[in-house]
């Protein structure tokens, strides 16, 4: 597929201005990461036809995305609230779904056998949805969003409400499909995206506030963040920009932004202190 283009993306709804002026180049995988109502989902929203920007236009080559019903077609998506008929078995909602979609009965079986096949729920396709647990729900999302081998996977918050094995093992799997597609993935959790994305998209109030790949987004940090261990009853935190602490037996071990060029206290960033960092930034302005 070809790069798909956003340009000078708006979005009102309401008489209030949820998107402002995103612009963004979309190949290979991409994180959009930003904190609870940035405008994530209204994006995805976007992204897939399911609403329209109010002004801006969205283009992969010479697809344009006005032409829903041939965009949709290149698109696989699994939304933030996913949800199927709790009384079907895993088998019959994709059965279902592929006949929506329009897969030829003749396919249609190697088509999802080899999809629960790569989302590792071949053995429980006779499982009732009502049966399973949050991750192989989100599974099932993730199987119906890739039915058709679409060009494009967007998924919506992979990891809310599911416990930390199943994350684990969801962000796993997120990678392995991010390495053969392009894929869209949005949350406010680094973790989520940290190994599986090679670019981040770090969205705010509506605004894309960065778009790099992770060493650029690092780059701009280094230097800024530093780790400096205090005894408890030295410290002043609210003289700091602090990004965390931790306890060591007598002393306190902060890390925090730092503007004065304290060389010998300067660590390595991570990728939460630059989106930590950024999204601070922007709250200042
Ligand atoms: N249909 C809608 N009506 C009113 N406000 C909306 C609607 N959809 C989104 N919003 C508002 O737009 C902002 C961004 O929402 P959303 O795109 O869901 O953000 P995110 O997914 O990043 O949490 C929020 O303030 C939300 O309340
Ligand atoms: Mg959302």
């Amino acid at each position: 597929m070809d790069t798909i283009v956003l340009s000078h993306i708006h979005k009102n709804i309401k008489g209030k201005e949820i998107l402002k002026d995103v612009n963004l180049e979309i190949k290979g995988s991409i994180g959009l990461l930003g904190p609870n109502g940035a405008g994530k989902t209204t994006l995805m929203r976007i992204l897939t036809t399911l609403i329209d920007p109010s002004s801006g236009t969205i283009r992969a080559g010479q697809l344009l995305w006005e032409n829903k019903t041939e965009v949709r077609e290149h698109i696989g998506y699994l939304p933030q609230h996913f949800s199927m008929y709790k009384n079907m078995t895993i088998m019959e909602c994709l059965n279902h779904l592929a006949l929506l979609k329009g897969i030829d009965k003749g396919i249609r079986q190697d088509v999802i056998h080899s999809t629960l096949e790569e989302v590792n729920l071949l053995n429980v396709q006779s499982n009732k949805i009502r049966q399973l647990s949050g991750g192989m729900l989100r599974r099932v999302g993730i199987a119906q969003a890739l039915l058709g081998n679409p060009k494009l996977l967007v998924v919506d918050e992979p990891t809310v409400g599911l416990d930390i094995e199943e994350r684990v093992r969801f962000r796993s799997l997120l990678r392995k499909l991010g390495k053969n597609r392009n894929i869209v993935i949005s949350t406010h959790i680094v973790e989520d995206i940290e190994t599986t994305c090679d670019q981040i998209c770090i969205l705010k109030n509506g605004k894309v506030i960065k778009f790099g790949t992770k060493t650029e987004i690092l780059s701009l940090v280094r230097g800024k963040v530093a780790e400096k261990s205090f005894l408890l009853d030295q410290v002043d935190l609210d003289s700091l920009r602090v990004i965390s602490t931790k306890e060591s037996g007598d002393k306190y071990i902060v890390r925090y932004f730092t503007t004065k060029g304290e060389d010998e206290y300067i660590v390595e960033p991570s990728l939460e202190d630059a989106y930590l960092y950024f999204i601070q930034e922007e709250k200042e302005i």
